[in-house]
């Protein structure tokens, strides 16, 4: 929810192109410190793009994004991702570390004890539902999709930055496991109060998460609301979206 509406993380008239194509366009709008924003919308809409740009993998070509105040273009590229975790839609792990050595990656890098660390590693794999003691030694493919997601958001969450970066990280999951693993997210991004930015192309998660949506569409942030406004929203794409929520209902 938005807690103190401090502002976490701003775009000001933001355009990204690449060769000469705007890949996102027009991007005006605040994240703020504490909330769950999901960005919605359909495959090639700009999701992944603008979530490159708060942690600077990308910079925009027009306008800028701001991060605690200052351009991401201005901050230290090192400083700026440790301060953000970031789940990406492939996971990313490297294939050549053990689970525990993944997880346990960024706490490394920032020089925390042997013992420190795999504590850590051990509560986040609890929390994400792996056991350690079955899979804290193995390798990124002796692990299934699901599993190796998991350890995917136990590695983004493992020096507990205050702003979380999630593309699609349950796309992988069977429905049981990806609902309790939705609901142990809203805990903790509640009690620990974490900015999550949150990309899905599944209305039914958005609504779980959300404490707003945001709809992409060919590149441009259409509508950006709480659930209610989204629900009342006339766009034909946020249309097309919750007719998805009724369709399953009507076939019952
Ligand atoms: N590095 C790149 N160079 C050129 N075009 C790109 C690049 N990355 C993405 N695109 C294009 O930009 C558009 C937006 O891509 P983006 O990855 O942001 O979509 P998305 O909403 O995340 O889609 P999906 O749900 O499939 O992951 C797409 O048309 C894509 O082909
Ligand atoms: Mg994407």
């Amino acid at each position: 929810m938005r807690q103190n509406n401090q502002i976490a993380v701003e775009f000001r008239d933001v355009t990204f192109s690449r060769n000469r194509r705007p890949l996102v366009s027009n991007l005006n709008f605040s994240i703020y410190q504490g909330e769950a924003l999901v960005l919605l919308g359909r495959s090639g809409s700009g999701k992944t793009t603008t979530m490159k740009l708060i942690n600077r993998l990308f910079t925009p070509t027009q306008g800028e994004v701001l991060f605690n105040g200052t351009p991401t273009t201005q901050w230290d590229e090192i400083k700026l991702r440790r301060k953000i975790g970031y789940v990406i839609q492939e996971t990313g792990l490297f294939p050549h570390f053990s689970v525990e050595r993944n997880v346990g990656l960024v706490p490394t890098l920032e020089g925390w004890q042997p013992k420190q660390i795999k504590s850590r590693v051990h509560e986040l794999l609890h929390l994400v539902g792996l056991d350690p003691a079955q899979f804290a030694g193995r390798y990124p493919h002796e692990l299934s999709g699901g599993q190796r997601q998991r350890v995917g958001v136990a590695r983004a969450l493992a020096a507990d930055p205050p702003v979380l970066l999630m593309d699609e990280p349950f796309g992988a999951l069977d429905p049981i496991t990806r609902l309790e693993i939705q609901q142990e997210l809203k805990q903790l991004q509640r009690e620990l109060g974490k900015t999550v930015v949150f990309v899905t192309h599944d209305i039914q998660e958005a609504f779980v998460l959300a404490s707003r949506i945001g709809l992409m569409y060919g590149g441009e942030l259409i509508v950006l609301g709480t659930k209610d406004e989204f629900m009342r929203s006339q766009h034909p794409e946020s249309l097309a979206f919750l007719q998805c929520l009724r369709s399953v209902q009507d076939t019952l």
